[in-house]
């Protein structure tokens, strides 16, 4: 399902030479099944997430998914690409703050194939607890709830994959696992993949397949000018 080859990425650093982040010779994940990926701050698991959605583009390598190629697309069609394939859990949930419960999940769906679907954006919102929320604006929720927004808005256009930062990073140790067992049930009960990272050992243990993000990135050390 999620097919990584080769994949690399460096930035620009304030003294004007580039530091590369993210080099993943090969990365693999088979479709419907669960992966954690354990790694410190700093080690560059954000990026790598956002290389495989195309929120960044690469400086070079291939990210697949199915058959589909995100980094041969140009940035339009990467996020139309993201927005059918792929549903994103960032750790700090970017909810629209503008917006209530129910809004923020149909208009991620607006963007996706199928378009806004009311029904299904309240069963999913049903199924992480928040049907007498749906009109409450992300303020007016408890983290814990806000993160569940953010699940139910991130399975939303039924994707393939979900991608899932650090999602109890900002969560207390019992809301922490109750996400987890959650994000983890709806990927099953959807049939989409799961690939989380982290560096919180609670959230890692609730993997089978958890593996060490430092064995699997190895940026080169050369500073270029
Ligand atoms: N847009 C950027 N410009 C420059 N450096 C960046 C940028 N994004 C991330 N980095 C650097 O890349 C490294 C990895 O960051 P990140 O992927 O956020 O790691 P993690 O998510 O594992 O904490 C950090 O040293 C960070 O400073
Ligand atoms: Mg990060």
């Amino acid at each position: 399902m999620l097919e990584v080859t080769d994949l690399r990425k460096s930035f620009p650093t304030p003294d004007g030479s580039r530091v590369e982040v993210v080099r993943v010779a090969a990365f693999h994940l088979a479709a419907g099944a669960q992966c954690a990926l354990r790694g410190e701050s700093g080690s560059g698991k954000t990026t790598f997430l956002h290389l495989i959605a195309g929120l960044l583009a690469a400086d070079r390598g291939r990210v697949a998914l199915g058959a589909e190629i995100m980094t041969d697309l140009p940035e339009s069609r990467r996020d139309r690409l993201r927005a059918a394939k792929i549903g994103y859990i960032f750790q700090t949930f970017n909810l629209l703050q503008g917006h209530t419960v129910l809004e923020n999940v149909l208009l991620g769906m607006g963007f996706g194939p199928r378009g806004a679907d009311a029904a299904h954006a309240r069963e999913l919102l049903d199924r992480v607890g928040l049907s007498h929320r749906l009109r409450h604006f992300p303020r007016q929720l408890s983290t814990g709830q806000q993160q569940r927004v953010a699940v139910a808005r991130a399975l939303a256009n039924r994707p393939a994959l979900v991608l899932a930062d650090e999602p109890t990073g900002n969560l207390d140790p019992r809301h922490g696992h109750e996400a987890l067992g959650l994000i983890r049930e709806v990927c099953r009960e959807n049939g989409a993949a799961l690939l989380l990272v982290s560096h919180d050992e609670q959230a890692l243990g609730h993997f089978e397949d958890v593996q060490d993000f430092a064995a699997l990135n190895r940026p080169g050390t050369e500073v270029r000018p």
